[in-house]
């Protein structure tokens, strides 16, 4: 790979103990796809931060690169950690885990990392615009920076993500290649879509057939003439879990659609491919009744929540009702009144972490969401049944 002075300074140790070890990454990573170059990015998102997924070992290695000096050179936040940093005893985390995650935390702001701990960085200031070089390391967040928003990266996994956080680099390669960002699949919808189920089901359907080619390929979606932000992130949460995709273009809302010609090979999604793919995860009677119900996952936009008020008021939920989202919507959500309403309800808000990332395996039995990608780890992960509803029905199911 070719390295400017700088990151030879860098890999030499001049900088650091830390910043030479997260060179020695990115040069391996470079390396072994065949990167040319290093490019600077704007923006960092890390994942590996719920103390769950890291264990001893991923706490030690954070610790050492913030003893080493590790400092952020561009504006990097966090992904969910497993717990709400400030009410974690609200959620039932054990006091022993909560230690641990505070551990964590408190390396990657010894790093001047930014510690609000959040899948949607792009609701709250994390925003890079067109063109723009990154590295971020959640699926879905990726995948709405790169079809969304149009910004370029690969999905960084958490060392990789670090690094890059602490030089201001990541090798040239992959999504960061316009080559790389050619669809190769037209996907066209015969259906009428609406809400953040609909675009989860979407997402199945478009992930698995693109899991079930021997070659992948980036879809082009064409028929979907609007798409709200909510849809849009419900959209790339499901894609990327159900297909591993890191990026798709819908044609007059991807930045870069109008680039592409629609690729000749076609798949096209009906109605009834949607209603099966909501029959999968959604199984109305079995002899489970719904214990857990959730919303939030990608965390709740502002818009979210104040709907999730609006049905919430003056009634009283009868399930445990996590709303998770990142701290700084819900300080907008306290500024507005939502959030006391959501409460006197009887809902908890969940902030910093997720009913996937959060220790929770054993608690519930059912969960009902309206996402596509918490019903998958649902079940993958923690062996819940799933209702997979609409959004506004979630909400009707807890107060049931
Ligand atoms: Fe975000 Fe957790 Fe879902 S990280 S996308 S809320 S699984």
């Amino acid at each position: 790979m070719h390295l400017i002075p700088e990151e030879h300074q860098m890999l030499s140790g001049e900088h650091g103990r830390a910043t030479q070890k997260a060179m020695e990454i990115l040069t391996a990573l470079g390396t072994i796809y065949e990167a040319e170059e290093m490019v600077p990015v704007t923006s960092v998102q890390i994942a590996g931060v719920s103390f769950d997924n890291l264990g001893e070992a991923g706490l030690e290695f954070l610790s050492e690169m913030a003893d080493g000096g590790g400092q952020a050179r561009v504006l990097t936040t966090l992904n969910p950690a497993g717990m709400d940093i400030e009410n974690w005893q609200a959620l039932g985390i054990d006091p022993e885990f909560a230690r641990n995650q505070e551990r964590v935390i408190d390396a990657y702001a010894r790093m001047g990392v930014v510690t609000t701990c959040s899948c949607t960085p792009y609701l709250f200031g994390n925003l890079p615009h067109f063109g723009e070089h990154i590295a971020w390391a959640e699926s879905s967040a990726v995948c709405y920076a790169n079809s969304v928003l149009g910004a370029r990266t690969n999905r960084e996994g958490g060392p990789s993500a670090l690094a890059a956080a602490l030089t201001g680099r990541t090798p040239r390669y992959g999504l960061h290649l316009s080559k790389n960002r050619q669809p190769g699949l037209t996907v066209r919808v015969d259906a009428g879509l609406s809400g953040t189920r609909a675009f989860g089901a979407l997402g199945i359907v478009v992930g698995r057939a693109i899991e079930a080619r021997q070659v992948k390929a980036i879809p082009y979606l064409r028929g979907i003439p609007t798409a709200s932000v909510d849809e849009l992130k419900s959209l790339c949460a499901s894609v990327a879990t159900y297909g591993g995709l890191a990026m798709f273009h819908i044609e007059g809302i991807t930045p870069e659609s109008s680039q592409h010609p629609a690729p000749d090979e076609t798949l096209v999604v009906t109605q009834g491919d949607l209603d099966e793919a909501i029959r999968s995860l959604d199984v109305p009677t079995t002899n489970e009744e719904v214990d857990f119900v959730s919303l939030g996952c990608p965390h709740l936009s502002l818009n979210e929540i104040q709907r999730a008020a609006e049905l919430l008021k003056g009634g009283h939920v009868r399930k445990t009702f996590w709303i998770t989202t990142s701290r700084p919507v819900k300080r907008i959500a306290d500024q507005m009144g939502y959030t006391e309403v959501i409460e006197e309800a009887g809902a908890i808000f969940a902030v910093d972490t997720c009913c996937v990332v959060a220790p929770i395996k054993g608690r519930f039995k059912r969960i009902a969401t309206d996402s596509a990608k918490a019903c998958y780890y649902a079940g993958a992960k923690n062996g819940f049944e799933t209702r997979f509803l609409p959004f506004d029905e979630v909400i009707e199911e807890a107060l049931k």
